[in-house]
């Protein structure tokens, strides 16, 4: 029994992450237990799963998030390898309900699998994403081999330095990542002060940050597409640096092809 049966649609979101740890584990961001996913699965439960018993003891977030009240969460197991989670989404992962005093969760799942130790930077998103009505319901953290490599260059940390670059690579990276690439600057894996500077640079209206010589933080309407976005970002710094092997530095896209394409799709300046 898993507490996936008789509800389809929730288990529909469920695969699609599972679907998604896949292709991580493929495109090679997803080393050992790298990464996390969580997702919002709050609309997907019904009245009978709300009566369902915790399985864990309620643990501490780590900080106070009013706005999830009442949310559940399909979250990564800590220490679990996307690989895995790509055939067992339940016995790499677990659902979490958030409790009321806001700053404590319990497990309701089919085994007491300890959500992702990137817990406090995902659900202090969801919080910041609630609060401003966003339909968005996922988050995404992975290690992008191109985009993570990039972050150790002083150059490509400035604002909105990469995202230049990486939009003039190729027309479609503009097109389907409008809001480009935000920088948050080092800082310990898993802390609380990563979750705020996060939520800072997100704020600043990116849907994909790096975490300096890390990771990227996606977030969009359903986990395939927080992929989709980091998937074209990764692909144009795969083209800047395969320019940069043959030995030479890429032209990019001028600035009069920029405003072309931006004009046509009416994408934001
Ligand atoms: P978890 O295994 O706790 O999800 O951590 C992986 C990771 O990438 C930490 O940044
Ligand atoms: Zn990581």
């Amino acid at each position: 029994m898993s507490i996936l049966d008789n509800r389809p649609s929730l288990k529909a979101e469920i695969d699609k992450v599972a679907e998604v740890a896949g292709y991580l584990w493929i495109k090679g961001w997803a080393e050992r237990n790298g990464g996390n996913i969580t997702i919002n699965i709050t609309e997907w439960v019904d009245e009978e799963m709300k009566t369902l018993p915790a399985i864990s003891e309620p643990r501490a977030i780590g900080t106070v998030l009013p706005h999830l009240r009442g949310c559940w969460f399909y979250c990564k197991g800590t220490q679990k390898r996307m690989r895995d989670l790509a055939r067992d989404p339940m016995g790499s992962g677990s659902i979490i309900r958030i409790l009321p005093d806001c700053a404590h969760y319990e497990m309701v799942a089919d085994a007491p699998v300890a959500p992702t130790s990137e817990l406090p930077s995902h659900l202090s998103v969801h919080n910041y994403l609630l609060a401003k009505s966003s339909p968005y319901r996922a988050s995404l953290h992975t290690h992008p081999i191109e985009l993570v490599a990039l972050t150790h260059s002083k150059k490509w940390l400035e604002k909105d330095a990469a995202t230049r670059m990486l939009w003039s690579m190729i027309p479609e990276t503009k097109a389907f990542c409008p809001r480009g690439l935000g920088m948050v600057p080092y800082m310990l894996p898993s802390s609380v002060g990563l979750a705020d500077a996060t939520i800072r640079a997100i704020d600043e209206d990116y849907d994909v940050v790096m975490w300096e010589k890390h990771g990227v933080f996606a977030v969009d309407t359903d986990i395939m597409s927080a992929f989709d976005q980091v998937d074209v970002l990764n692909k144009a710094a795969q083209i800047y640096i395969s320019a940069r092997n043959m030995g030479f530095e890429p032209e990019g896209m001028t600035d009069a092809q920029m405003k072309e394409l931006s004009d046509v799709f009416g994408l934001p300046k």
